[in-house]
């Protein structure tokens, strides 16, 4: 068998977590493969709304195993909260749970890094949401990193000390910059003491061996692609690979074992955090897509910056990525707009690009739009894509027909029902 993947197309935040929830009774595995804590990933059913940051969106279906891959960067302070929201839910974590003894820990003298770089930065922040992401991951790269295998070694805290030892050097930098650590680092160790309690596995050899034994597995990107840090926004992205490339390093997965690549994106576009966003819409129209989407952030509350649909920005991703199939997100929010708007190519300097280049960092980068006719019909309710208004069959269409890649699924609202299948998935 393959590994499936889904992902996002955009800057973050399109509906992975639904998604990835939607189709996990097709899968025995569950596996995410980059990120950390830094992911916020909602889904909806029952009435409930669950937030999950580094477990897999697969951990609600029964008899299914949810992987923590390699590539993945732990907090055990969120993770610990993240398992004790869980608990009313007697999910058996012990067994439905695995984390790779490779993926790395996030310390809290990483966050504090990460607020002083952040500080450091002034006006010209990333905007990150503060979780220690980047300098975890610059101390992967380093080569100083922690990882899970080591907190059941007898050095571990020997590890530890000499790891902060180093961050205290660097935060001598930061001259303006205060931070107290007493508060912050017990509770660290005793998250640790629980995170041992948890199965942590040789997760390549685990994967490898599903695979082998005919296995259904399907990698959870974080982020999204605009945010990977070598194709997205450089320097306002994520500190790791979002695209289908990660799966293969941050899995163990080789790209020969990939098989279907489900990228999802949002029917308009969104972003949080700083750094270029070419169809950005600073005017009423924007702060009517926010409000009818509830766009604030599912990690730090923080509003996002809303805008039109942005054609070649997804056209890259989805070349970058190989996707297969698309899945559209809160068809809903748009009900009632006249009129909606498709950025079919951008002019920089007077030139016409049909693709997401280098230069949208520094240079002005205006959007050119098709207009599409809207609908007013309210979504929420439809129990099948057959049903749907024809406006939103021919947005799909145009769609389809721009992006050449098939729009598998429709979502028309956060519950794990509101969702649309169009055509036959594979
Ligand atoms: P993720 O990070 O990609 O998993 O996405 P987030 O959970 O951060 O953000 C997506 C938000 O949109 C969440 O609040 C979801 O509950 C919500 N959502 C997902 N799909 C739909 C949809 O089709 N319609 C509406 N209205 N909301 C949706
Ligand atoms: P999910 O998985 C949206 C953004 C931050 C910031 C930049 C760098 O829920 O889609 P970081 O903390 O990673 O160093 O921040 O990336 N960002 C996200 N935006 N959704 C996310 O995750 C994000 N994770 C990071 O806002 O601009
Ligand atoms: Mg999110």
């Amino acid at each position: 068998m393959k590994v499936d993947v889904l992902l996002g197309l955009q800057w973050g935040d399109e509906g992975k977590g639904k998604i990835v929830d939607v189709l996990t009774p097709k899968y025995d595995i569950i596996a995410r493969f980059q990120g950390g804590p830094n992911a916020g990933h909602t889904l909806e059913f029952e009435g409930i709304k669950h937030v999950l940051h580094t477990i897999p969106s697969g951990i609600f279906r029964e008899g299914v195993i949810n992987l923590i891959g390699n590539g993945v960067v732990i907090d055990p302070v969120i993770f610990k909260g993240e398992l004790e929201k869980l608990a009313p839910f007697n999910l058996n974590i012990k067994d439905r749970l695995l984390i790779s003894k490779k993926a790395h820990l996030i310390l809290p003298t990483h966050r504090i890094l990460d607020a002083a770089s952040e500080a450091a930065k002034g006006k010209d922040k990333i905007g990150s949401t503060l979780k220690g992401i980047g300098p975890t991951y610059m101390d992967k790269t380093g080569r100083n990193g922690l990882r899970v295998g080591d907190i059941f070694s007898d050095n571990f805290m020997d590890k530890y000390k000499t790891l902060v030892s180093k961050h205290k050097d660097m935060l001598k930098r930061f001259e303006d910059f205060e931070y107290d650590l007493s508060e912050l680092e017990q509770p660290w160790l005793n998250a640790i003491d629980e995170l041992k309690e948890l199965t942590a596995v040789d997760s390549e050899q685990y994967i490898n061996d599903a695979m082998k034994s005919g296995k259904k597995i399907l990698a959870e990107g974080a982020q999204g692609t605009m945010l990977d840090i070598d194709f997205g926004t450089y320097p306002f992205v994520t500190s790791s690979n979002t695209v289908t490339a990660g799966t293969c390093t941050g899995l163990g997965v080789a790209p020969t074992r990939i098989g279907n690549v489900i990228g999802i994106f949002k029917a308009y576009c969104t972003r949080v955090g700083s750094g270029p966003f070419p169809t950005e819409l600073n005017d009423e129209v924007g702060e009517a897509i926010r409000k009818e989407g509830r766009e604030f952030g599912a990690t730090t509350g923080r509003p996002r910056r809303c805008g039109w649909i942005d054609l070649p920005a997804l056209r890259y991703a989805i070349m970058i990525n190989g996707a297969t199939e698309l899945s559209m997100m809160k068809a809903d929010v748009l009900s009632g707009f006249e009129t909606i708007k498709a950025c079919t190519h951008y002019l920089i300097d007077g030139e016409r690009y049909d693709y997401f280049p280098y230069d949208v960092n520094d240079k002005e980068v205006i959007p050119v739009y098709e207009e599409i006719q809207g609908w007013n019909e309210d979504l929420t309710q439809l129990d099948s894509y057959d049903n749907a208004p024809q406006a939103l069959k021919d947005y799909v269409l145009y769609l389809e027909d721009k992006l050449e890649v098939p729009i598998t699924v429709v979502s028309v609202g956060p519950d794990r029902t509101q969702t649309l299948s169009n055509k036959v998935m594979a």
